[in-house]
């Protein structure tokens, strides 16, 4: 049976929980009025989302980079170099190992670990446990977010918010469908359903936990914003049915101003507008900048620019929040110095640009904005109609029928007859909108800012849209030949 967004009853998700334990960790469920009790009184000292309200309020914006290493010793000198560069949350990336469900495999190279000698991609959280983490956590003064990505983070979730974590990552949408080549939307819903309905438990109990609704920003190219939204809300809409309060949705930053101000207001504006559609007009939303997904340049000084340049967009429209990517994400897993400076450069230009704000919005904004309204809402409306009002089913359905699809997903329940390319200033369009029922003004639209890229040249193709891949490389280096 096709799953809706109907809220899991307790009974079932209790239910639930014995299973998923049972079949993955071969033990009882951890004891959630314990966990809750200890989370509310930890929830005390601050949470994310009591952050981000303040900044919400005062036009600021929260920094929070991402880092995990093996070892508890590690894993707090991290933390602490983060904490002194003034990041406002705290992460715990989760290692993949973890997030792959292989907690035997990540145990052990954690054993073969060192403070300062990393064998995992992250922090293996189940394999430190509950108790462990706990006294970590509880040892800063600032909130903690538990950041993961998969088809199936029950466990790890579990384990986050049991330590005191008080937000996570993700949602169905993007954990499928940019991150999982077999699962369909119909085997990976019910699971993240699982996750949302225990933020909505903790919630309820008090602590007013929070989710990032990453949307479709695709990894390794570029997103027409209006479809990278779409995810956004769909995620927001199944976080909101399973009773979470408080959601961060996403723009990711991508070069070009005027462009990447109007996603941050777009992303508040529409998802507010389905969530009360919907009728959850209860759930507060702080928009969740986040620095460039896709191949970033390798040389640092040129990562820095990038930084710099995803970071004034960020200040020009207040983002509440804004995940900060380092000047050596083009070569792997950041030195926490690395991470300490990419903080360090977001600040310091949050803090210069936000002064200048107001004066610094182009009327470019406003056409953006209006036009990624315009696609979207085309977009989430055929979803929705595709499910008969419900955004699960909704979902499913459209993906199936191409009303919903993607460029270069990796799940093969994807059409993929969607690609998008870069304009002359370097906003990004659709070159080929596949069956998405985008609007023929929207197209128009485009097609004129298109021109002007094209110029007396012959027809945007497939090749230019692959010399895009390297549009925020400067000096990039020679093509290779085939
Ligand atoms: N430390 C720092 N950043 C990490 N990321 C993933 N794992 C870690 C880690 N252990 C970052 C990636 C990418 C984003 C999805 O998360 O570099 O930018």
């Amino acid at each position: 049976e096709l799953p809706s967004n109907e809220k899991i009853e307790l009974a079932d998700f209790l239910r639930r929980r014995e299973r998923v334990f049972r079949e993955q960790l071969d033990r009882e469920p951890y004891d959630l009025d314990e966990c809750t009790a200890w989370a509310v009184r930890n929830a005390q000292r601050g949470t994310m989302s009591g952050l981000l309200a303040d900044a919400k309020a005062a036009g600021g914006t929260v920094v929070v980079p991402r880092a995990g290493v093996a070892t508890m010793d590690g894993q707090r000198a991290l933390m602490r170099e983060l904490d002194e560069a003034g990041a406002g949350v705290l992460p715990i990336t989760v290692d993949s190992l973890t997030r792959e469900l292989k907690f035997d495999e990540a145990a052990r190279r954690l054993a073969a670990s060192t403070a300062t000698d990393s064998q995992l991609n992250g922090f293996p959280i189940v394999a430190h446990g509950i108790d462990a983490t706990r006294e970590l956590i509880a040892s800063f003064d600032k909130p903690v977010i538990i950041r993961a990505n998969a088809v199936d983070l029950r466990i790890v979730a579990e384990t986050g918010l049991a330590a005191g974590g008080t937000a996570f990552v993700s949602g169905p949408m993007y954990a499928t469908l940019e991150y999982s080549k077999h699962t369909s939307l119909a085997e990976s819903i019910p699971k993240w359903q699982y996750v949302f309905r225990l933020l909505g438990h903790y919630t309820e109990a008090g602590v007013p936990a929070g989710d990032d609704a990453v949307g479709f920003a695709q990894s390794g190219t570029c997103s027409v914003p209006s479809l990278m939204l779409v995810g956004t809300v769909i995620d927001a809409l199944i976080m909101a049915g399973q009773g979470v309060k408080h959601i961060m949705p996403y723009a990711m930053l991508q070069g070009n101003i005027a462009q990447d101000v109007a996603c941050c207001l777009a992303s508040e504006a529409l998802t507010q507008e389905y969530l009360r559609r919907l009728g959850f007009d209860d759930v507060t939303t702080y928009v969740a900048s986040s620095d460039w997904n896709g191949a970033f340049p390798r040389r640092t000084p040129d990562a820095y620019g990038l930084i710099a340049a995803n970071i004034v967009a960020a200040a020009i429209a207040k983002a509440p929040l804004n995940y900060v990517k380092t000047i050596e994400e083009g070569i792997g897993v950041p030195t926490a110095a690395a991470n300490a400076a990419s903080i360090r450069v977001t600040r310091y230009l949050l803090r210069l640009i936000g002064l200048q704000a107001d004066s610094l919005r182009s009327p470019d904004v406003q056409f953006e904005f209006d036009l990624i309204l315009l696609q979207a809402r085309a977009i989430l409306d055929a979803v929705l109609d595709a499910g008969d009002g419900d955004p699960v089913r909704g979902a499913v359905r459209a993906l199936e029928l191409g009303v919903l699809d993607i460029p270069f997903s990796p799940n093969i329940h994807v059409k993929g007859n969607v690609l998008p390319i870069r304009d002359a200033a370097g906003a990004v369009r659709f070159l080929d909108h596949g069956n998405l029922p985008i609007p023929a003004e929207a197209t128009r639209l485009e097609a004129e800012r298109l021109a002007r890229r094209r110029g007396d040249g012959p027809e945007l193709s497939y090749q230019d849209m692959i010399d895009d891949l390297q549009f925020l490389e400067l000096d990039p280096p020679p093509a290779t030949t085939p």
